[in-house]
């Protein structure tokens, strides 16, 4: 199993069977992440995905698309569109999240890094994820909310992001794990938190 699938799965098992309202994609890339986020919506639920690369939300758009499920953008407003992909920071998802949504985003992903076979000087940092997981902090439901971050510590920057990324669940709040070929110095990280949930 690559950690991808792990972080799928356990997201899947500590919601076990609950649908959700909200969720966030909060690096969109190629869009599979976003995917499996919809699964987890019921009836009317709504995903919202952040990329900074306009490619990537083509690519997410064309793949969501390709599966039958509407995406609204800045460039192609959807009405009733239950996916929408903004082309921004995730450091920005409080302000750019619609307010019926704040305070009741149930799960939320971040998998960092940059787009694989893409330009590599776009990539997440410490300082951006932090902010956006603050911001993340802000926004979730305090009834329960999961959140899977996907570190990798083989690039520059990434053992950083990852001790940052780490530092801030640390502080409290959510309850977290950490899951990694650990003997391997740069086997990437899942760090799996969870706020409110058995
Ligand atoms: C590893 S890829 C994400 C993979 C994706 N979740 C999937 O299922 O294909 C990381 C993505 O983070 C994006 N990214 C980098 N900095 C960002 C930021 N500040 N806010 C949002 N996305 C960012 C990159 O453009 C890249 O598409």
């Amino acid at each position: 199993m690559n950690f991808t699938e792990m972080s799928h799965i356990k997201v899947a098992e500590a919601l076990g069977g609950r649908k959700l309202r909200f969720a966030v994609d909060a690096t969109l890339g190629r869009g599979r992440d976003a995917l499996f986020a919809m699964s987890l919506l019921g009836g009317g639920g709504e995903l919202f995905g952040f990329d900074v690369q306009a490619r990537a939300i083509e690519e997410s758009r064309r793949l969501f698309e390709s599966k039958g499920v509407a995406v609204s953008t800045e460039d192609f407003p959807v009405d009733g569109a239950r996916a929408k992909f903004f082309l921004a920071s995730h450091a920005d998802m409080e302000t750019l999240l619609p307010e019926r949504a704040r305070g009741k985003i149930g799960a939320a992903f971040f998998n960092l890094g940059w787009l694989p076979a893409s330009d590599k000087s776009v990539v997440t940092s410490a300082a951006g994820t932090v902010a956006a997981l603050e911001a993340l902090a802000r926004v979730c439901d305090p009834a329960g909310c999961v959140v899977s971050v996907l570190c990798y510590r083989g690039h520059a920057g990434g053992e950083e992001e990852f001790c940052a990324v780490r530092d801030f669940f640390a502080r409290g709040g959510f309850g977290y794990e950490m899951s990694a070929d650990w003997p391997n110095p740069l086997s990437p990280v899942l760090v799996f938190a969870k706020l409110n949930f058995a």
